[in-house]
């Protein structure tokens, strides 16, 4: 099936950053959010990151124009009705993305295949509780999106083959590379990353190391470009938390447990970048670590 229309539910870090790829691959994207504000805030990040993509001959001032052109914003869900395919956004919460699938559901074409960029919640399940099964995947862009070239299709247990292919067509086109994962919790990136950070939680929790030498370790000591504290900053503590809970649950599994210092950091409010204070403290000229 040719998918010409892209539906991105959700105008937060990642439902921006797929919205910006989308339409710089040359889709027509429809962008919503519940909130004005979110939407205003989405466009101006999009614009501020082609620019970055212009600065370094990436693409051209006039592919930003096109690109930004292609994306239009709405607080209906209804608009997304012509979408052929359509990515969910939305918080992590699993109450809230059925509910977003039940309002959904009613305006979409028969055709159009539906989505979630969940990093963790089973596939399967939200399918569910839609009247497409067959015609619902998992398709989980990594932060930040204009950035990182993995995108994690993941097939729901009625996922049907013409529903995989499309969206596979569609990471192609993106300029991306697709890695299948089975879906079980966190599927494959989420599995392995998210409880190495929640280790490094447990080597600051337990005094092995400072959040600066833990992430020096890292970062000089096995060449990841950020260290594990920094990492969990930049995807936010809360996700960190509900990825490592979503694990411990799923998996029933005591090497999942997370680390109380993470839930302590999460209760505070203290969540990472978006809240401008997580390992470190973003106030300021320079981060600085809290710990
Ligand atoms: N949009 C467009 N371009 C961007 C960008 C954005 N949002 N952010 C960075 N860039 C570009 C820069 O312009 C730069 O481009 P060039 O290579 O052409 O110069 C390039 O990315 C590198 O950026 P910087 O030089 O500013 O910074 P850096 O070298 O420190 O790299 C980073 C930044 C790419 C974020 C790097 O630190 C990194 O790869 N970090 C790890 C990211 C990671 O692990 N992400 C996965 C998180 S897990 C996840 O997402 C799954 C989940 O469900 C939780």
């Amino acid at each position: 099936m040719d998918i010409q229309r892209i539906g991105v539910i959700g105008a937060g870090q990642m439902g921006n950053g797929i919205a910006h790829v989308c339409a710089l691959a040359g889709y027509d994207v429809t962008l919503t959010d519940i909130s004005q504000e979110a939407l205003d805030r989405a466009i101006a990040t999009i614009g501020r990151n082609l620019d970055r993509q212009v600065s370094r001959d990436k693409i051209t001032e006039a592919e930003k124009t096109a690109t930004m052109g292609r994306i239009a914003t709405t607080l209906a869900l209804a608009d997304l009705g012509p979408s052929d395919l359509v990515i969910e956004s939305a918080t992590e919460r699993e109450t809230v993305k059925q509910a977003i699938f039940e309002d959904l559901v009613p305006h979409l074409a028969p055709h159009t295949i539906l989505t979630s960029n969940t990093s963790s919640i089973s596939i399967t399940r939200l399918a569910s509780g839609t009247d497409r099964p067959e015609k619902f995947m998992g398709f989980h862009f990594m932060n930040p999106v204009p950035v990182m070239q993995l995108v994690e299709l993941i097939r729901g247990i009625a996922t049907d083959a013409p529903t995989f292919d499309a969206c596979k067509a569609v990471v192609d086109r993106l300029g991306k590379t697709a890695a299948t994962s089975e879906d079980f919790p966190a599927f494959i990136v989420n599995r392995i990353l998210i409880p190495m950070i929640n280790e490094a939680v447990y080597t600051l929790y337990e005094g092995v190391g400072s959040v600066a030498s833990i992430d020096m370790a890292l970062k000089l000591g096995a060449n990841h470009p950020m260290g594990p504290l920094e990492l969990a900053d930049f995807i936010g503590l809360d996700t960190c938390l509900a990825i490592m809970n979503v694990l411990h649950d799923g998996l029933a599994d005591t090497k999942y447990r997370p680390c109380p210092l993470l839930t302590k950091y999460v209760e505070a409010g203290w969540l990472g970048r978006k809240t401008g204070r997580g390992f470190y403290d973003y106030r300021g000229e320079e981060p600085v670590p809290t710990r």
